[in-house]
């Protein structure tokens, strides 16, 4: 394996994350069956299937906040599968949860900030990147709030403000935009390609939003309970038969009637 260092103009080489015939089972649950994922930096993937099809898993697994039974994962060609995630954190994997993990008693404003902090960053440069990251996300106004005060939506946002405060060359995100409004999925939508395009990391982004989904990713993967049942650009995925009956419900063509 050729090392491309110089070729990234002062970055980290490249970057590659890569679940290699990742499995986990649960007693007899089998979360995830021999899955093949990629992502690289540069790419919005989104992560899509039904509930309980294994995309918080396969999204744990990534990051280290639980291993695979059988399989590998991979940064850059290095295994990683053993690393806990706070050793994946320092190599660029940054993730949010489907729920909760702020700290309720800080300000939103705190909340960024602790987060760069803890990767390293000079207090003065938190507070600008946490101030940056809350006008990024339409949370400048709320950034002396305490935390547990936040409308849901909000706390949504901050969620994704503090995965970012870490810098992530890898951003993993599960249903951020769950119970957001139609204009704020919108925004959204523009904060997933900032993130894309300026900040040059590689996105997963899990959301039962199809039109969210198609709208924004650059590829998408369809697990339905713990296997890969299709794998494509937008428009292969929504000219898919398999998917469009497993996880849209529907036959195409079937007029709504669906078995
Ligand atoms: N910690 C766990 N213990 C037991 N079963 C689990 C655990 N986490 C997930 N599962 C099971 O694994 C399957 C996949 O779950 P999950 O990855 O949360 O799916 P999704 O995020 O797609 O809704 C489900 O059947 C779920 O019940
Ligand atoms: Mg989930």
């Amino acid at each position: 394996m050729g090392d491309t260092r110089s070729s990234t103009n002062g970055r980290r080489p490249g970057a590659t994350l890569r679940a290699a015939t990742v499995s986990r089972q649960f007693d007899g649950v089998h979360a995830l069956e021999e899955v093949d994922f990629e992502l690289a930096r540069h790419e919005v993937v989104g992560l899509i299937g039904p509930n309980g099809a294994g995309k918080t898993t396969l999204v744990n697994v990534l990051t280290g906040f639980d291993f695979p039974t059988s399989g590998r994962v991979e940064l850059d060609d290095e295994d990683i599968t053993a690393w806990p995630a706070h050793r994946r954190a320092r190599r660029g994997l940054s993730r949010t949860f489907q729920q909760g993990h702020l700290f309720p008693g800080l300000t939103v404003q705190e909340n960024v900030e602790v987060t760069a902090l803890g990767v390293g960053t000079g207090a003065v440069e938190a507070r600008r990147r946490a101030d940056e990251l809350l006008s990024l996300l339409g949370l400048a106004d709320q950034a002396f709030r305490p935390a547990s005060l936040l409308p849901h939506g909000d706390a949504r946002k901050l969620g994704v403000a503090r995965a970012l405060a870490m810098r992530p060359a890898f951003m993993l995100m599960d249903e951020p935009a769950a119970g957001l409004h139609e204009g704020e999925v919108a925004e959204f939508a523009d904060v997933v390609r900032h993130v894309r395009d300026e900040q040059e990391a590689g996105v997963v982004l899990i959301d039962h939003n199809i039109g969210l989904i198609l709208d924004v990713c650059d590829r998408i993967h369809v697990l339905d309970e713990g296997r890969t049942l299709a794998e494509g650009t937008p428009a292969e995925i929504r000219a898919n038969e398999a998917v469009s009956v497993a996880y849209l419900g529907r036959r195409r063509g079937a007029g709504g009637s669906a078995t």
